[in-house]
């Protein structure tokens, strides 16, 4: 069986629909479609190191599930920490960022890929690689599953994304609404509706 074609910048589409729970949910990319995304990411980070030893730092919460995948699609040398950003958010809405590293590895003269699960503002990925670089790393390149299209405020893109996609608030496959939905094993798009009442 062929692998399924791969398709990177994901359009508006009909997307097939689904109840869980109380809400209606739209699945943007199915489980073989994330799998597949991310296992040519990897062919990608591969490529970018080759046998140089890797330390892979995974931004929480939201990367977990990525993450997992991921580093077992890289058949090269490496290390896994992880480092907490939070912002203090309200369901959809960003707001101030805290870096919690105290989990880390060290990262002093290593060669460091950031994981996280969606460059959106970009303003997480900016202020986490500025945080890591006052640690002296050998280098620091970033690695996201979804960039979110027009939504960027910051001068600095990943170096490797799995898939660009429209506008629209997405729960699943490591990402939540309000702490929820981030067990889903495709990648949904929540309703308008949804998003407006606070259920946390
Ligand atoms: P930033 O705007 O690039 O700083 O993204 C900050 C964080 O917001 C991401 O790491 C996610 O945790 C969260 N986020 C942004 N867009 C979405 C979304 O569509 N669904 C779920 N979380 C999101
Ligand atoms: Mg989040």
């Amino acid at each position: 069986m062929p692998l399924l074609e791969w398709r990177r910048h994901i359009e508006h589409r009909e997307l097939q629909v689904a109840t869980l729970e109380d809400i209606t949910v739209k699945t943007l990319l199915s489980e073989e479609e994330l799998q597949a995304g991310v296992a040519r990411m990897a062919i990608e980070i591969a490529a970018a190191y080759g046998e140089r030893p890797l330390t892979i730092v995974g931004v929480l919460t939201g990367s977990i599930v990525l993450l997992a995948d991921l580093i077992r699609q890289l058949d090269i040398p490496l290390r896994v920490g992880v480092l907490q950003a939070s912002s203090y958010r309200s369901g959809a809405t960003r707001g101030a960022l805290t870096i919690n590293s105290e989990m880390m590895l060290d990262v002093a003269e290593r060669d460091v890929l950031v994981v996280d699960d969606i460059f959106d503002t970009g303003h997480t990925l900016v202020e986490v690689v500025a945080k890591l670089k006052e640690l002296a790393p050998a280098s620091v390149k970033t690695a996201v599953l979804l960039r979110k299209r027009g939504r960027q405020e910051v001068d600095f893109s990943p170096e490797f994304v799995a898939f660009d996609i429209p506008d629209e608030f997405v729960v699943g496959y490591g990402l939540d609404y309000a702490d929820q939905y981030r067990h889903l094993r495709y990648l949904a798009v929540l309703e308008p509706d949804d998003l407006a009442s606070d259920r946390s």
